[in-house]
């Protein structure tokens, strides 16, 4: 069953109105989408997202006219927005980024290196390529790049190494197939954690361009949420994280004109219409990840939209 990461605090920090729109951007089971329409009235609506096409087809299954359920992605946001007219009305938008518990314990997906299945691991397995055509078809140094990169894996290289030369045999289908490579190349160095955990991520991330997703979608939700609006987002690894934290930091400053440099006022008042005011980590509690071991690695940092006056 899937368990929505830090749930209270999702809702505590999004600050629901009643009367308010909200946008869950990854839908996955709904776990948290359900928890803000408990808080909705009659009046309220709650846009959600997900470019999983099985998790869009959940959503479309609950019958309440103040969810509108959109397959696609989340870096479209502003494309939505505007489509549903909802732009600069939204009250919270959320972003639980990662893999939902579905995606994850389904193997036929291929995301998990516990469970031997087809190598897929794409989010939305409709379009693009899988990972399996990637991985046997891609040449040595672009493997080695995602695995280091996305992976943060310092055995990229064993990694690689092995991969290539196996598949000049034989093509790597499986999960399984690829742990077993992995586990070849560097297995004997990770004594704690799993020796695919890594490398399984970083392909991940690179079959979905994860990390560009998340940065085309911050281009514009200042824009689309009203002043006091606040924006909430989950992340489970630092790649993530440094992005959501830069950007967070970045429009919480005042533009600085050089000195004595003639400008109107009308400007100063444009450039910092979009400002946001930053609120401090948090991590989930020690009885959460009790209960949710999955939980152990979210960071949740959310920012409140203010207006220049
Ligand atoms: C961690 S799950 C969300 C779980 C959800 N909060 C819940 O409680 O059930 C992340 C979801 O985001 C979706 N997702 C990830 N990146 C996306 C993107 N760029 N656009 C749309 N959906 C995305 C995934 O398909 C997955 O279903």
């Amino acid at each position: 069953m899937h368990i929505p990461v830090m749930l209270n605090e999702v809702i505590k920090s999004i600050k629901i109105i009643p009367n308010g729109t909200y946008i869950d951007a990854t839908f996955g089971c709904g776990g948290h989408s359900r928890c803000i329409l408990s808080k909705l009235n009659e009046k309220g609506k709650l846009i959600v997202i997900d470019r999983d096409p099985k998790s869009i087809e959940f959503a479309c299954s609950i019958k309440d006219r103040r969810l509108i359920p959109i397959h696609g992605n989340f870096s479209k946001i502003l494309k939505y927005s505007i489509k549903y007219k909802i732009f600069g009305k939204v009250q919270g938008i959320l972003f639980d980024l990662g893999l939902s518990f579905s995606q994850i314990k389904d193997s036929n997906r291929g995301f998990s290196f516990m469970h031997d299945g087809p190598l897929d691991m794409r989010m939305n397995n409709l379009h693009g390529i899988s990972a399996k055509e990637w991985i046997n078809n891609a040449n040595i140094k672009d493997i080695s790049f995602v695995i280091k990169e996305f992976g943060e894996e310092k055995f990229y290289k064993k990694i690689s190494n092995v991969i290539c030369k196996y598949r000049k045999i034989k093509n790597i289908n499986t999960t399984k197939e690829l742990v077993n490579l992995i586990n070849k190349a560097c297995g004997y160095f990770y004594k704690k954690k799993h020796p695919a955990r890594r490398s399984f991520q970083a392909i991940r991330i690179y079959i979905n361009n994860e990390l560009q997703e998340l940065k085309l979608a911050l281009n514009d939700i200042i824009k689309i949420i009203s002043p006091k609006g606040r924006i909430v987002f989950i992340s489970f690894h630092s790649l993530e994280d440094r992005i959501i934290k830069k950007f967070i930091i970045n429009n919480s400053r005042k533009k600085i004109y050089p000195y004595k440099l003639p400008i109107l006022e009308s400007k100063i008042k444009n450039d910092n219409i979009y400002k946001l005011k930053y609120f401090k980590k948090i991590q989930p509690s020690k009885k959460e990840i009790l209960y949710n071991k999955k939980s152990r690695s979210a960071i949740l940092r959310f920012a409140e939209k203010l207006k220049y006056d």
